[in-house]
């Protein structure tokens, strides 16, 4: 459950179904949520009273309201869901390798990072997320090491998202996921991730390494950090399996790289007249669409680059191939 059910459940339970507040902010995203994250943070708390922007608890504008969420001394506060609030978990961005980026890379680990906060505020609040060894000037909690914080937490388990672990990631519930503050836009920083693992190992912290894979590959699985950010927010809060998470973060970029992969894994070859072709079913598009993020364009654009030939599915059927391979 997201912050913003866990809020509105608890404003429900209270008997208060229409909230209010001063706060102009308020407009700026969704209203419930906004208020959720400033009660959830200790920011605000709830009285009796009306502020000048009134909601019902779909979001939507009310009238009037009798209740008012704000920066006051007394109130109803987040006190009283801490039991829940601590259930949610935290997102740690280790960037203790950001001496090996270059300033171009250091200004995208920035913006992944705002972006990161962004997808945090959508199901969490600020609180939640973590920023190690790096300042992104986002308001998330900063530490100078992973370990400053990991240490003053008592976690039972913690996940590092790790590309190159052995272990999948199938929405496992921890307390605290740890994602590598790394961009890979030059250099190779191919395994490094394994590096923030070693040394959380060395320093005394029992951690597990998980991989993403979407159908056993990492091929299309989106590696930006917001992203991984957000397929883990996705499985742990929302629910949903891996293969789905993956999918909607995926843009049709990285969903290209994977279907390249998959044509060349899929085509046969063939042979018409002593030349010899490489050719994949029409059908083939209508599976992989299910779990690839492509359009029809983007299939026949990465065949015809591959060299292979869409042929309609009765001309590839073993029927119409003889055993050799030919028509
Ligand atoms: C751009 S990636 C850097 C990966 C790094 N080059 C490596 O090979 O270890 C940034 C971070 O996103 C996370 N990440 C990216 N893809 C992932 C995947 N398929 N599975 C798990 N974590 C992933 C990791 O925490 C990683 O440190």
């Amino acid at each position: 459950m997201r912050l913003r059910d866990v809020f509105v459940d608890f404003l429900k339970k209270k008997g208060i179904n229409c909230i209010s507040t001063s706060s102009f902010k308020v407009l700026d995203e969704d209203p419930i949520q906004f208020m959720a994250r400033k009660f959830a943070s200790g920011e605000f708390r709830i009285t009796e009273g009306r502020g000048r922007y009134c909601f019902d608890l779909d979001g939507n504008f009310a009238d009037s309201c009798s209740y008012i969420a704000g920066r006051f001394a007394d109130g109803i506060s987040c006190n009283e869901i801490s039991d829940i609030l601590n259930k949610f978990p935290f997102i740690v961005i280790d960037c203790s390798l950001k001496d090996m980026h270059s300033s171009k890379e250091l200004s995208s680990l920035k913006k992944q990072i705002q972006k990161t906060l962004s997808v945090v505020r959508r199901y969490m609040w600020d609180d939640r997320l973590v920023v190690a060894g790096f300042d992104a000037g986002i308001s998330c909690r900063r530490y100078a090491r992973t370990e400053d914080f990991l240490s003053e937490e008592n976690f039972k388990r913690i996940i590092l998202l790790d590309p190159g672990g052995e272990d999948f990631f199938q929405g496992e519930r921890a307390d605290c996921y740890i994602i590598g503050g790394i961009v890979d836009r030059s250099g190779n920083k191919r395994g490094t991730t394994e590096l923030i693992y070693r040394k959380l190992v060395r320093n005394g912290f029992q951690v597990e390494r998980m991989k993403i894979l979407l159908r056993g590959d990492v091929v299309g699985v989106p590696d930006r950090i917001n992203h991984i950010a957000e397929i883990i927010l996705k499985c742990v809060i929302d629910g949903v399996d891996v293969e789905k998470a993956v999918y909607e973060v995926q843009n049709r970029k990285i969903a290209r790289w994977r279907l390249r992969k998959e044509i060349a894994r899929n085509s046969k070859r063939i042979e018409i007249s002593g030349r010899k072709f490489r050719v994949i079913e029409r059908s083939f598009f209508n599976n992989v669409r299910k779990w690839l993020r492509i359009t029809e364009d983007d299939f026949y654009r990465c065949a015809v680059d591959m060299g292979v030939m869409v042929l309609d599915d009765t001309l590839i059927s073993p029927k119409a191939l003889k055993i050799d391979g030919s028509l």
